[in-house]
């Protein structure tokens, strides 16, 4: 497809400042880093290349094996951030940590393979593309020995993608890919940085049609630690969809809180259900227990999902529900009494009880953010 790179004339030494930056996002990937390592300075000699491990404080003292590594000591670096989470903010700020003029981005776990990067590197230096993508989905690109399910959530995936990327993109997932800086610095200021897709990320938030090309590689088996694709990315994932939407006019947290609410009261109504219907407790009574129930349950959710970047755990887990129903006793108080009132009133009883859903909602939200999850949101 194209001749690679073309070698420079004067020699590479330690010195030479660096050309190209590999950013590489990890989280426990002790065991992995010195193979990737080695597998760079194989393919990339002669040029004069830079890589920046950014670690998220990984227990397994991932970040302290990057630091210890013996070989190419003046390309290796390690960014290490404490009490942080994200591989989209981790592959941001890594390329913001460099000076290069090309910045690829890849796992760190050896699934990408780095045969390609002097192709990509070809690419962009020849000024034909300002991005180049590591692709599964082109010919001579596979994912290998996926099973049937992985391969079907991520064809779905991959539809979704095209809702952000351009149809021509054939992998719009992947999270291989290099780009010359002036993208970055176009798109820098307007990427959602929500979980794990920084491509799709960079081509909603450039504003223009980005010139690309994609380069075939074979996604490779894991050999030691772990996938972190939760099925919580799923849910990253469809927050990030949403923020490049419609983020413009609604924060995505409040829809996060929203959706969160609106199952509290499916589990509000169903408690209410069998409390009052069912056991015969007394309406308000009923209401009191249900709002209790649905209180706990906003507040589990919204840890696991709306304030994943900042989730408590632990005691901490503890506390900040005493904070929380601190903080939304007030709302309460507000949801029981408006439904009594209306209640009082003669209102249906799920109608009353809406009534008062919505009265407390408008203030746990406003509350919560400030006193519950308030710690910055992205430093
Ligand atoms: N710093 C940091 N912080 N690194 C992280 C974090 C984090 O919170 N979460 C994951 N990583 C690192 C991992 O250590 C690994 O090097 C890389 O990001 C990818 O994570 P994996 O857990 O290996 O993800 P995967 O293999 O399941 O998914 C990859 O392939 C997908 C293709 O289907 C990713 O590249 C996805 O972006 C890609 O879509
Ligand atoms: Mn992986």
């Amino acid at each position: 497809m194209n001749a690679g790179p073309v070698r420079v004339a004067h020699p590479i030494d330690e010195n030479s400042a660096p050309e190209l930056c590999i950013v590489v996002p990890v989280f426990n990937e002790r065991d992995n880093v010195r193979a990737l390592v080695m597998e760079l300075a194989a393919v990339l000699d002669g040029l004069a290349w830079e890589v920046i491990f950014v670690d998220d404080d990984s227990p397994d003292g991932t970040a302290q094996a990057v630091r210890e590594l013996d070989l190419y000591r003046a390309r290796v670096r390690c960014l290490q951030r404490i009490g942080r989470r994200g591989l989209s903010t981790a592959c941001t700020e890594g390329m913001l940590a460099s000076s290069a003029p090309f910045l690829a981005v890849m796992d760190g776990d050896l699934q990408h393979d780095p045969k390609i990067l002097p192709a990509m590197l070809g690419l962009l230096r020849g000024g034909e593309v300002e991005l180049a993508v590591g692709s599964r989905y082109v010919e001579g690109g596979s994912t290998a020995d996926w099973n049937s399910r992985r391969r079907a959530v991520s064809r779905l995936a991959t539809r979704l993608g095209h809702v952000l990327a351009p149809d021509e993109l054939r992998d719009p997932m992947s999270g291989f890919f290099m780009l010359r800086r002036s993208l970055l610095e176009q798109s820098v200021r307007n990427l959602s940085s929500l979980g794990f897709k920084i491509l799709l990320d960079i081509f909603a938030s450039c504003g223009r049609p980005i010139v690309f090309r994609e380069v075939p590689y074979v996604f490779r088996t894991r050999r030691a630690g772990v996938s972190k694709l939760d099925s919580l990315v799923a849910w990253e994932y469809l927050m990030l969809l949403a923020d490049k939407l419609v983020g413009r006019w609604v924060p995505v947290r409040f829809i996060a809180f929203a959706a969160v609410g609106a199952a509290g009261v499916a589990v509000h109504l169903s408690v209410l259900n069998v409390s009052y219907r069912a056991l015969g407790a007394a309406f308000v009574t009923a209401q009191g227990i249900a709002t209790g129930v649905s209180i706990v349950f906003n507040y589990a959710l919204n840890n696991l999902l709306t304030y994943r970047d900042k989730r408590r755990r632990g005691l901490h887990w503890l506390t900040g529900l005493v904070s929380f129903v601190a903080a939304c006793s007030i709302g309460a108080v507000a949801n029981v009494s408006v439904a009594a009132y209306l209640f009082d009133r003669h209102l249906p009883w799920v109608i009353a009880a809406l009534g008062g859903i919505t009265a407390g909602a408008v203030w746990n939200y406003a509350i919560s953010s400030v006193y519950t999850w308030n710690s910055p949101k992205r430093s």
